[in-house]
């Protein structure tokens, strides 16, 4: 029967490990972790039993899928094996067909649990603390308090000038708690009249009022379960401002024209860019609500006040806005890098990001000079020595974290242009480890593959790996 099946398998186009006892099963599965293990319940003169074939075969890492064999009439055990994680069971005797589809079906199960996995993962990858850039003492601070009150149900404020990050540190938080899965659902409640968002956030009964239609689910409900972010929280009215008040006390919520309230779980975060003190002695904004809101405030700096981060935000809009959507690798002077560090940026990141997304849609070449800047920020370095041609010599390497060091010598943030002409793109010098590991292993995979005409045999067994792993290594980088 194992033989019988194999070539079946294999004429398919699946890779197939026959073992003729459990022992030899349980040594293959470690060797190979595979993604499928079809096995008998009764694997007669054997020690090892189908029970613990499929138990191990769930501890693997990541787990194989299984499919057990049963005698015929033994719906116990099979019930058994479906209990510890088994995906389906055969009755013997079987068709062949039968068979085919039973696997073919457990594979492709396999592969939307791994991608959703994969997806889930790069998802909250995406919002990792890491994209929020900065090293400065202010920031590290910020991302103690993230961190620390990310996995919580608390509310938290966010304050800061315009474009300092405040969203993108609402996203973090979000991303970063059990939520993650569920929506994360920003609002702007300067951009809306009143009665406009009050609908917008609470949600509406038909006939509630001219035009509404239909019913309306409001943001808090869109929200459940998940976060709702409130931007410019400081321009909500003093009518709405009640109304919050309501959600944020007991989680209730209650729709324009409905008197019956729908409880909501829902965490709330909110920011603003004016300071809400002002407000509050204007009589603009409800005290209670203030108190209720600014349970854990988090103060995002102004970039003047981190300019040592700068260098390290300018390397990571290159390499990962800039280079990313254009393919083009850009690289900035010193004397651009000694503007970029000195200009005021009132509209702080969202400004850099802007200036330099900009000046490399306009530069002719690759390298940004001086010339390239807008005039506030060329005037922000002395005019002496701006004779052309003679900044190429000290490309600056951006995203070295060693530049960005309060006192950081300025002479080790540069680079010849030579240096920069090596293996690695161009202000991608300097990037995490674990990018440039997994980078040189693919690289290797595949001198290993064009070594071999392709032979993924020879090719594991020239790295000393299993042929499951070379694939799986492939697959994750999606080079099969
Ligand atoms: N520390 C940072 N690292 C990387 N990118 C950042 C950082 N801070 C801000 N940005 C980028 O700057 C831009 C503005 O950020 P964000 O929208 O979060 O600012 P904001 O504080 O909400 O601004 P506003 O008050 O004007 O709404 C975004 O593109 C964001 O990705
Ligand atoms: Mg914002």
């Amino acid at each position: 029967m194992i033989q019988m099946v194999t070539e079946m398998l294999r004429a398919q186009g699946h890779e197939v490990i026959p073992c003729n006892n459990g022992d030899s099963a349980l040594e293959s599965m470690e060797a190979h972790t595979p993604e499928l293990v079809i096995t008998d319940l009764n694997l007669e003169k054997s020690r090892t039993q189908g029970l613990d074939i499929l138990q191990k075969a769930r501890a693997l890492n990541p787990p194989a899928i299984v499919i057990v064999i049963t005698g015929f009439g033994t719906v116990e055990t099979a019930v058994e094996a479906m209990k510890t994680g088994a995906y389906d069971y055969l009755e013997k005797p079987f068709k062949m067909e039968d068979f085919r589809l039973c696997v073919e079906r457990a594979l492709s199960y396999n592969q939307a649990i791994s991608e959703n996995v994969f997806l889930k993962r790069q998802l909250r990858d995406k919002f990792q603390f890491h994209r929020i850039i900065g090293t400065s003492r202010p920031m590290q601070e910020v991302f103690r308090i993230i961190e620390r009150v990310a996995d919580t149900d608390s509310t938290v404020l966010l304050l800061g000038e315009s474009g300092t990050g405040k969203e993108l540190a609402a996203r973090a938080l979000h991303f970063n708690s059990r939520r993650q899965f569920a929506a994360f659902v920003p609002v702007n409640c300067s951009a809306l009249p009143e009665n406009l968002l009050e609908s917008e956030l609470f949600g509406h009964r038909r006939g509630a009022f001219t035009g509404a239609i239909n019913d309306k689910k409001g943001l808090f409900q869109e929200a459940d379960g998940g976060t709702i972010f409130l931007d410019e929280i400081g321009s909500m009215s003093p009518m709405l401002q009640s109304r919050l008040l309501r959600v944020l006390q007991d989680r209730e919520v209650r729709r324009v024209g409905d008197n019956t309230p729908t409880h909501v779980n829902v965490r709330v975060l909110a920011a603003t860019n004016e300071p809400l003190e002002r407000r509050l002695k204007e009589g603009a904004f409800r005290e209670d609500v203030y108190y209720r809101l600014n349970v854990i405030p988090i103060q995002l700096p102004a970039l003047r006040e981190r300019r040592d981060d700068i260098p390290l935000l300018v390397g990571h809009f290159l390499k990962h806005k800039i280079h990313a959507r254009s393919g083009q690798p850009f690289q900035v002077t010193r004397r651009v890098m000694t503007a970029l560090s000195a200009y005021a940026w009132p509209g702080n990141v969202r400004e850099l990001e802007n200036v330099i997304e900009r000046t490399c849609a306009l530069s002719e070449g690759h390298v940004i000079t001086l010339a390239d800047l807008p005039a506030p920020l060329r005037e922000c370095v002395p005019a002496a020595g701006d004779e052309p041609g003679s900044e190429t010599d000290h490309l600056v390497v951006p995203h070295a974290p060693d530049i960005s060091g309060p006192g950081a010598p300025a002479q080790r943030g540069v680079a010849t242009a030579a240096g920069l002409a090596g293996p690695m793109a161009p202000g991608l010098l300097l990037k995490p480890l674990k990018d440039f590991l997994r980078e040189q292993e693919i690289a290797y995979l595949h001198r290993a593959l064009s070594h071999t005409n392709g032979d993924k045999e020879q090719a594991a067994e020239l790295l000393g790996i299993s042929l499951a792993t070379l694939y799986r290594k492939l697959a994750e980088v999606g080079s099969d």
